[in-house]
């Protein structure tokens, strides 16, 4: 599966949702996730994500794996977005800014 990470958060540009081809994201307050059952790694979103927040579960960084579990659970609360919306109105500002977990929101 492919696995949304920490620099999604505050920033959701949500170009991921377009290129999806089997509907897999999840949306939160400011925040996406993929549906580990659902994804067919197709690589389609890791390349348009302007945050480089996606990545393949076996390429994840060290400090990142705790997004798996979280996107595995967070899948199963949130609901399905299908159609790519504007991006979060301080995104760019957020891009790249680090330990933002602390701002996730459930
Ligand atoms: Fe969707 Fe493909 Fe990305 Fe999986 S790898 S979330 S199927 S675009
Ligand atoms: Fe997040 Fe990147 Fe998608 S910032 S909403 S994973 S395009």
């Amino acid at each position: 599966t492919y696995v949304v990470t920490e620099n999604c958060i505050k920033c959701k540009f949500t170009d991921c949702v377009d290129v999806c081809p089997v509907d897999c994201f999840y949306e939160g307050p400011n925040f996406l996730v993929i549906h580990p059952d659902e994804c067919i790694d197709c690589d389609a979103c890791t390349p348009v994500c302007p945050a480089k927040a996606i990545y393949r579960d076996t390429d994840l960084p060290s400090d990142m794996k705790h997004f798996l579990e979280l996107n595995e659970e967070l899948s199963r609360l949130w609901p399905n977005i299908t159609d790519s919306k504007e991006p979060l109105p301080d995104a760019a500002a957020w891009d790249g800014v680090q330990g933002k977990f602390s701002h996730l929101e459930r």
